[in-house]
């Protein structure tokens, strides 16, 4: 990031962004159980030592370059995996098996927010699940400014007796409401070892496309979104791209970033230790890879966030996007804010629409814009509040130059520039009585 002084922050290191820089790309992701339970629990019916087969996995990461990995079971191997591993960012191991939950996430692309959350069932009937606190984890994945996805990796509960079907249903009916509460608007990627098979209906699976409308990619590429009503069990390595394994890749594009898948393997082949040798596999899971193409709205930005994750999800993402052409000119900001930024709102030159969000703390300071003026440049500081990351400063500064602040400047704060000709028109963030997490939306003036 590019740091500079300006003159109305005097002193203060400012990181400054400029939305608009990348609109499209390409990336993929692989979900992968690693089988990284200690070899004396378990050796996965894999032949060869499981340290060697790790670091060859570890090594195929690294030659594969893939954008986002999420691996599962990486219990008491981790430090060989990201040994032979380069990718330049990791999560860091919660523990072997008994103290960890076995999943972690490498990554071409920087990502905020990291959060890791235990189940709230488990089963002990058939795979001992309550042996280790299993659960999954959320971030907000970065492919360029403004451009995220909000990836989530699970490891649900195994077995298929009548206690392991219950927890595996309350597994999936957790992160369903955690997206709701953390992912509204988003673009959303959930991959990873659900334990579940279509065939399996006590899971409902299909509560990740009725409540969140997500997609099964495999389901959508290779099946012609034909759910298996007999189970069609893959071989390892698969023996065809219409088998099913239980690990799976969901997604969901959003009005500010479309996703579209464009290709899904199984790929087993890339993961032998003989290449020559198709029995030679260093997993008893088929990895799977999904290639996807991402396009940023034409009409509709996100500047880059600053806050912390914590308080609940809010986005005035979809009610703009509703809206034919919701231009920034003649808005009214208004601000709440002592110490830190309470509130903020916005009501657009249209009459119809306005938003708000935060508390009812602070003294209220306002910007109304004449006909022809918007905001195109808004300062965000953040800071620590009994421990959690808040919004601390905002400053909104019009194409005319005219500004408004609240809440208390310090020096670790973000300056986000719209587009040329794109103003300030909402939100989108995390709050409480406060604004947690807080990122601009920007539409081009009309
Ligand atoms: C954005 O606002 C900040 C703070 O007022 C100012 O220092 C900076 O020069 C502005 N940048 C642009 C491109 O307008
Ligand atoms: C693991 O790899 C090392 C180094 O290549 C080799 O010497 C050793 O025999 C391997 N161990 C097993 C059990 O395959
Ligand atoms: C990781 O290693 C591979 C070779 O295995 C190399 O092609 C790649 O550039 C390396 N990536 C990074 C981020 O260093
Ligand atoms: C599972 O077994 C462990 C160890 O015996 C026990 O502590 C735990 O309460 C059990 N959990 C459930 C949900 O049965
Ligand atoms: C659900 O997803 C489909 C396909 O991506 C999209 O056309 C539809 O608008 C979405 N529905 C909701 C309620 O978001
Ligand atoms: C292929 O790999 C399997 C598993 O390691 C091994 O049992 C088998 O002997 C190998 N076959 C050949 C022809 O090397």
């Amino acid at each position: 990031m590019t740091l500079l002084r300006p003159s109305r922050l005097a002193l203060l290191a400012v990181a400054v962004s400029a939305a608009g820089v990348a609109a499209d790309g390409t990336f993929n992701v692989v979900s992968f159980n690693v089988a990284g339970l200690p070899e004396i629990l378990q050796n996965n019916g894999e032949s060869g030592d499981k340290t060697n087969n790790t670091a060859l996995i570890g090594q195929k990461f690294a030659e594969q370059a893939f954008d986002l990995i999420h691996v599962q079971e990486d219990f008491n191997y981790h430090a060989t995996l990201y040994e032979y591993d380069n990718h330049t960012y990791r999560t860091a191991t919660s523990g072997g098996a008994a103290i960890g939950s076995g999943l972690n996430s490498l990554s071409n692309y920087e990502w905020r927010d990291f959060t890791r959350v235990k189940w709230d069932e488990c089963s002990n009937a058939s795979g001992a699940d309550c042996l280790t606190p299993k659960g999954f984890t959320y971030m907000r994945w970065r492919l360029a400014e403004g451009v995220y996805v909000d990836a989530y990796n699970l490891h649900a509960d195994a077995g298929t007796e009548d206690d392991d079907e219950t927890a595996r249903n309350a597994n999936v009916a957790q992160v369903s409401a955690y997206i709701e509460a953390t992912s509204p608007d988003a673009a959303v990627l959930v991959f990873g070892d659900t334990n579940c098979r279509y065939t399996r209906t006590a899971d409902d699976i299909d509560l990740f496309s009725t409540a969140n409308n997500l997609t099964d990619v495999w389901m959508q590429l290779e099946r012609g979104g034909v759910r298996p009503t007999v189970e069609d069990v893959c071989a390892n390595p698969a023996q065809s791209a219409t088998c099913e394994v239980v690990d799976k890749i969901f997604y969901r594009p959003s009005p500010l970033v479309d996703l579209a898948p464009t290709s899904f393997s199984y790929v087993a082949e890339l993961f032998l230790s003989d290449p020559a040798n198709s029995s030679s596999t260093l997993s008893d899971h088929n990895p799977l890879l999904a290639d996807f193409s991402w396009a940023a709205s034409a009409t509709l930005r996100s500047s880059d966030f600053l806050g912390g994750p914590h308080g609940t999800g809010f986005s005035d993402i979809s009610a703009l996007a509703a809206l034919s052409a919701p231009s920034p000119a003649g808005a009214t900001l208004s601000l709440r804010g002592s110490e830190r930024l309470d509130a903020v709102g916005i009501a657009l030159a249209d009459g119809a629409t306005s938003f708000s969000h935060g508390g009812t703390g602070g003294t209220a300071a306002s910007l109304v814009m004449e006909s022809g003026e918007y905001v195109n440049n808004v300062t965000l500081c953040q800071g620590k509040y009994n421990d959690h990351t808040r919004i601390f400063y905002l400053e909104a500064t019009t194409n005319n130059g005219n500004a408004v602040s609240t809440g208390t400047l310090n020096d670790d704060c973000l300056v986000s520039v719209a587009p040329e000709g794109w103003g300030l028109v909402g939100f989108w963030g995390r709050d409480g009585d406060e604004v947690d997490l807080l990122a601009a939306l920007w539409a081009p003036v009309s």
